[in-house]
Parts: structure tokens; C-alpha cells; sequence
């Protein structure tokens, strides 16, 4: 461990249970490591009923803040001191910050992570290019409409299995969202520049997405926040047919560079060499 005077040690992590199998220390060490700095990012595992002494542990321990993982987005909002505006709007954090008057921050990167992760793939990608499906309406798709809606998306069409759920956000959010039945999800495709897949389906051991692509325009962006595997049955079927696909380690990588600004004080960038070491751990 270095003592330059310059770089002073700093601790951060990802609270989670389960935790082991996430890929933030892989990132974030990287990061460490590539500008120089002092500080590690290590595993936080912490059950449900130890979150409140966990999280007000941070500050006792030094450390400059951590990543909030499932399950525990929701519950840590309670006990931080302050809450970003958009980390309130998304009802969840995925970041705490131990502010220098040691009061504890809460922020949702995961906003900024999705929309960076298309604007990656398509740099002129706007939300309001035409109108949007979402699938899936549980804690994902949360952070999802919230970053849509704030980039200007004018017209969202939520699909979600259980409709009440996708009611419910849309009550919640307002315009633009829009509620649909999940068998109209192929139909909610006509005319669209984004299709987002939010729910599990696709995921490593879990069933396909089915869903017909016919109605979606070819020069449609499909984004799939599912990282394992990287390429999803929706994206395959998505770039066979000629759409530009975006896979749901670019959300991953996104997310933690604010919240690496926000404890070392770099905003760090996503190199091929990082994304090609975290593909290596899918
Ligand atoms: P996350 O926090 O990752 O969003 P979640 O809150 O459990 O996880 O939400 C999972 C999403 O996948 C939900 O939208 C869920 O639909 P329901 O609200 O109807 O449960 C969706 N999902 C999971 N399995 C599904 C399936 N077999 N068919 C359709 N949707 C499914």
C-alpha cells in the first residue's frame, strides 16, 4: 500500500446479500489501480436484519461510502441523511456517500448508467426520438422511467405481466407512461425507436423473452439490462434482424463511474480493457 500524502487512503464497497458474485470490485479496483489512487473496494456482505448497523457503520469505519445492492435498494433510502432529488423520484439508492460534515448521502447512479449505456452505443441516441416500450415493472424498470422521462421520452409503453404493477408506475410517474397488457407487447412495438427489456426473462437459467419483433422499426435501438448472458435471445434476434442491439453490461460499468467520482474524486472512464476484463468474469 502506497502513503502518498497526495492520494489518501480511501475505503468504499457493495453492501449486498448475497454478494460474492458481484463484479463492482473487479471495477472499481481497476480503477484505483489505473489513476493512481489509494483505496480499496472490497465486499460488503450484509443480511437484511443488519442493514441499520451496517450502514451506520460507514462513517466509524472510514469508509468514503459504498454501492447499495439487491436487496437492499430500498431499505438503505431510510437511513441515510440526505436523498438526491432523482434517487428520491426512482424510490431507491444504489450509492451512499459519506459527506465530509461525516452526514451520509443518498444517490441513484443507475439512471445515469442506462442512458450512458445507449448513448455508448448510439452517441446521437435521443429519448425523444419516438416512443418507447418498456418490459417489466419491478425494481429495474424503476430507475429505467425515471431516466427516460427526464431525458425527455414523450411516450412510454409499459408491458408488465402483472398489469397492476405497470399501473401503478404509471400512476405514480404520470405522463409519459402508459400501461399496457403484456399480450400486447409485440403490438406495443409499431412505431417505436426503443424497446428495453427490465424483466429476468433471458436471463442465465430463466426461460426466454418471447416476443415478436415484426412491428418494431429497423432503425429501433433494443436494449436488453440483462448481463449474464451478455447476449440475450431478444438481442440475437434483435441484431438478426438488422436493429442495434445494447447489453446490459454497459448499465453495469456506467453506473459506477459517478459513484467512483463521487468517493475518489476522478470520474473515471470505460475502457475495452476494463469492459474486456469484466466480460472475462460473465
Ligand atoms: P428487478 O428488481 O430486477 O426488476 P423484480 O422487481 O423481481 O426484479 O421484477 C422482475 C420483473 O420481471 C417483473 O416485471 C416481473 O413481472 P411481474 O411484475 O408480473 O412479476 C417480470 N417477470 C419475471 N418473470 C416473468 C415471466 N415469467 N413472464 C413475464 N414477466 C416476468
Amino acid at each position: 500500500m502506497s502513503t502518498d500524502p497526495h492520494h489518501p487512503y480511501r475505503l468504499a464497497g457493495v453492501m449486498g446479500w448475497p454478494v460474492a458474485h458481484s463484479r463492482s470490485p473487479a471495477i472499481h479496483n481497476h480503477w484505483i489501480r489505473h489513476y493512481g489512487l489509494n483505496g480499496s473496494y472490497v465486499l460488503l456482505p450484509v443480511q437484511p436484519e443488519r442493514l441499520t448497523d451496517a450502514v451506520r457503520g460507514l462513517r466509524a469505519l472510514g469508509f468514503a461510502g459504498c454501492n447499495i445492492t439487491i436487496p437492499h435498494k430500498v431499505a438503505a433510502m431510510a437511513l441515510v441523511d440526505r436523498i438526491d432529488p432523482l434517487a428520491a423520484r426512482i424510490g431507491a439508492i444504489n450509492t451512499i456517500v459519506v459527506e465530509k460534515d461525516g452526514l451520509l448521502a443518498g444517490y441513484n447512479t443507475d439512471a445515469y448508467g442506462y442512458i450512458q449505456s445507449l448513448l455508448d452505443a448510439q452517441p446521437h441516441w435521443r429519448a425523444d426520438a419516438g416512443p418507447v416500450t418498456v418490459l417489466g415493472a419491478g425494481g429495474a424498470a424503476r430507475a429505467i422511467l425515471v431516466a427516460l422521462a427526464e431525458r425527455g421520452a414523450k411516450e412510454i409503453r409499459l408491458c408488465n405481466r402483472s398489469l397492476d404493477k405497470a399501473q401503478a408506475l404509471a400512476a405514480e410517474f404520470g405522463a409519459p407512461i402508459r400501461a399496457l397488457p403484456w399480450e400486447q407487447r409485440a403490438d406495443a412495438l409499431e412505431g417505436c425507436a426503443l424497446l428495453v427489456n427490465t424483466t429476468s426473462l433471458g436471463m442465465k437459467g430463466q426461460e426466454p423473452l418471447e416476443i415478436a419483433l415484426d412491428q418494431l422499426p429497423r432503425q429501433a435501438l433494443v436494449s436488453d439490462i440483462i448481463y449474464v448472458p451478455l447476449e440475450t435471445p431478444l438481442l440475437a434476434a434483435a441484431r438478426a434482424r438488422g436493429n442495434v442491439g445494447v447489453d446490459g453490461l454497459g448499465m453495469l460499468l456506467n453506473q459506477a463511474r459517478p459513484a467512483f467520482q463521487h468517493w475518489f474524486g476522478v470520474m473515471p472512464e470505460l475502457t475495452p480493457e476494463l469492459r474486456r476484463m469484466i466480460e472475462a468474469t460473465l
